[in-house]
């Protein structure tokens, strides 16, 4: 009993930072430059000592959350770490200043006098605070607490992360595919060393079938788990919601674009829907020599009717003339081309309703919403029925084929569905990345910084992967693919290139 109490209360301290009131009170001031009196802080900037409230110049603005300073201008905010500063003997350096170790009262000389502790004056882009006694107190007990601050889900040896797959419902099979493929490839990544001397470990839950329930398991999974970063979860139940859950705490998430639109945490490997659909579009222009006012968007499902008007945004951006987009409800649509948003049931009912109609327009939609419809149309729609692929078999290198062939060998997998399985590696594949690249000392900050900058990341199974500013989506673009019916048989007919602006 005891040992088993010792082993709890040592799991916990290691898990969380509990900070004192007063270092709560630093923690807001170093944060945000917000004072725990009523006052508002002021500081001086720069050679001319102009005046402004601290809370527009946080530390952290220049220091970092971490306290590790980021070098984006000129002279580097040096890193804060109290082991740096203050303790232990010799000479520090930063910026060509060389001075003996902060005290209390010198750390303090230096945030409100701009002077370190041989007197040497610091270069003036570090503001000069106007702080009470207490605030410099406050400030000098968080600063020693600082460098122990991790996010959660990063400790000594191990790094978490976290993942939402249903283990009953329509979505347990998927679950467990994706599943299947993250536990292979952080067995590997382990077997490797792990990354930066942590070992890889998965946490997955069960987010059951209802947004309640989901959200619950989300909570769990960050607050009680603490995971660092959410892979490939499947919870489409949390669309409307995602965005709005992982925005306070800066929680990274490699996976898909919910319907409802990303956030600057969500990264999504693959191309969204709208964008695919524009590449379909581009092809309608280019090869098939459809006018502008040709196009139409066409959806099935309440759930689609966002996603339609965002497609048909763009199309507008880049001079198509669409008319107000469609709720598909059996009737036969006009338009020379159809641009179709919805499960591939309604996507056979609306070809019947074209058919019966003696209509025969070309008809373009997502392979992941529809592909597995297309074998049942009749005939007559041969060569009319175009879809969007991300990827398709050419972009499979030797070696990419052989680690798919060695992963579906391994955890017993099904090859009809590798789209499942290439995904979630990809996934995978730009969150290990990243984690390589953010060193030893992972924040979520910098997660999310390096997945912006990575940029043709070669899978082997998709074409290059990469993000920017503003860009959460992997790929700018899709594959077109023709089908030919009976069959059916699919011919890609315009390669994989970024559409320009896209979303
Ligand atoms: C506008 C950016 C900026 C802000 C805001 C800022 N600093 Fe700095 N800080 C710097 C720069 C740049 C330096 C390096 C100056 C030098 O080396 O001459 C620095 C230096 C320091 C140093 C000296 C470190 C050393 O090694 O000598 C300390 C301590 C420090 N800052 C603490 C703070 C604290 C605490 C706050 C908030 C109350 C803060 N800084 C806010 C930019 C900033």
């Amino acid at each position: 009993m005891l040992v088993l109490l010792a082993s709890l209360s040592l799991g916990t301290s290691a898990l969380a930072l509990d900070l004192t009131d007063q270092e709560q009170a630093g923690k807001r001031l170093y944060r945000e430059g917000i004072s725990s009196s009523d006052a508002q802080l002021q500081a001086r900037v720069g050679a001319s000592d102009m005046t402004v409230p601290a809370s527009v110049l946080p530390c952290a603005s220049c220091h970092g959350n971490d306290g590790r300073g980021r070098a984006e201008s000129g002279v580097r905010p040096p890193n804060l770490d109290w082991q740096r500063l203050a303790l232990g003997q010799g000479v520090r350096e930063a910026n060509g200043r060389s001075y003996p170790a902060y005290s209390d009262s010198s750390l303090a000389r230096a945030i409100q006098q701009g002077v370190d502790p041989a007197g040497n004056r610091l270069d003036p882009a570090m503001p000069r605070f106007e702080l009470t006694l207490a605030d410099q107190r406050n400030l000098t007990a968080y600063l020693k607490r600082l460098a122990q601050e991790r996010d959660p889900g990063v400790d000594e040896g191990v790094l978490r992360i976290g993942t939402l797959l249903p283990a009953t419902g329509p979505l347990a099979e998927a679950g467990q595919v994706v599943r299947a493929v993250l536990e292979d490839g952080l067995a590997q990544l382990n077997q490797q060393g792990g990354i930066h001397g942590r070992r890889l470990e998965l946490v997955v839950l069960d987010p059951g079938y209802q947004p309640d329930s989901a959200e619950r398991a989300l909570q769990k999974l960050l607050e009680q788990q603490r995971v660092f970063a959410l892979v490939s979860p499947l919870v489409p139940m949390l669309d409307q919601r995602l965005a709005t859950l992982l925005a306070p705490q800066n929680v990274p998430l490699i996976g898909s674009t919910p319907r409802s639109g990303g956030s600057a945490q969500i990264f999504d490997p693959l191309p969204g829907l709208p964008v695919q659909l524009l590449s379909l579009a581009g092809h309608a222009r280019e090869a098939l020599g459809l006018a502008p006012g040709d196009l139409r968007v066409v959806y099935a499902g309440n759930e689609q009717a966002g996603v339609a008007e965002q497609v048909r945004d763009s199309l507008l951006q880049q001079g198509w003339a669409p008319p107000a987009v469609q709720a598909f409800d059996g009737q036969a649509v006009d338009g020379q081309g159809i641009l179709f948003l919805g499960r591939a049931q309604a996507f056979a009912e609306l070809a019947a309703a074209l058919q019966a109609a003696g209509r025969q327009p070309y008809l373009f939609a997502a392979s992941s919403q529809v592909a597995g419809g297309v074998a049942r149309l009749p005939e007559q729609w041969s060569q009319r029925v175009f879809l969007a692929y991300p990827y398709v078999p050419e972009d499979w290198t030797e070696q990419g084929l052989a680690s798919l062939a060695g992963l579906q060998q391994r955890q017993g997998l099904d090859p009809r569905q590798a789209s499942l399985q290439v995904n979630t590696l990809c996934a995978l594949r730009l969150l290990s990345e990243a984690l390589k690249q953010i060193g030893r000392d992972a924040s979520r900050e910098q997660l999310i910084a390096a997945l912006e900058g990575l940029h043709d990341v070669s899978t082997g199974l998709t074409p290059a992967l990469g993000f920017g500013p503003g860009r959460r989506q992997g790929m700018a673009g899709a594959h077109v693919v023709a089908v030919a019916l009976p069959g059916p048989r699919f011919t890609s007919v315009s390669p994989y290139r970024p559409v320009p602006d896209s979303p």
